[in-house]
């Protein structure tokens, strides 16, 4: 019941996200869809490109960023329960500002980006065959755990 609940609030949550990106394209006049992790947001060049900066994540998080000594998983169910129904805008902030720790801002934009890319692969989200994973699109990149 509980689950069921919190299911629903999401939903609401995605609801009003939905309306809100609806309102701003309306505005700003482009026609960009609301999309999900699970539409092929990223091609695998560019996730063999993050995979190349990625040690300085696995070195903490584990060989397949299933979590390692002291730092949690980054890929997967478990990481993915926590960002459910957020953007991949929000979790690219976050990595950005605090990874690796004491370093951030390590990599470049682009760079960062294609090692979300890494990370969203790891996670077995479907890769694009044209459709990089760009900073400015992120925003409108919705997590979810779950195929919808
Ligand atoms: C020195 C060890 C270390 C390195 C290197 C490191 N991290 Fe982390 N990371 C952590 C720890 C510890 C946490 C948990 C922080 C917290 O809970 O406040 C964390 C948290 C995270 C989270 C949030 C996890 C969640 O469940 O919300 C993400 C995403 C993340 N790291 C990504 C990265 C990426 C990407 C890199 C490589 C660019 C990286 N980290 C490098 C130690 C590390």
């Amino acid at each position: 019941m509980q689950t069921q609940r919190m299911w629903n609030g999401a939903r609401a949550a995605a609801a009003v996200g939905f309306a809100v990106a609806v309102a701003l394209n309306a505005t700003s006049g482009q026609a960009q869809a609301t999309r999900t992790v699970w539409d092929g947001v990223y091609t695998t060049a560019q996730a063999e490109r993050g995979a190349k900066n990625i040690n300085a994540c696995t070195v903490c998080h584990g060989e397949n960023l299933r979590g390692g000594a002291g730092a949690p998983a980054i890929a997967g169910n478990d990481f993915l329960f926590g960002w459910n129904a957020k953007t991949a805008g929000e979790l690219f902030t976050y990595i950005r500002q605090e990874m690796p720790p004491g370093q951030a801002g390590a990599f470049s934009e682009e760079e960062y980006a294609e090692i979300l890319a890494a990370m969203l692969r790891a996670s077995e989200f479907p890769a694009s065959e044209t459709a990089e994973l760009k900073p400015a699109d992120l925003a409108g990149i919705t997590i979810l755990r779950e195929k919808p």
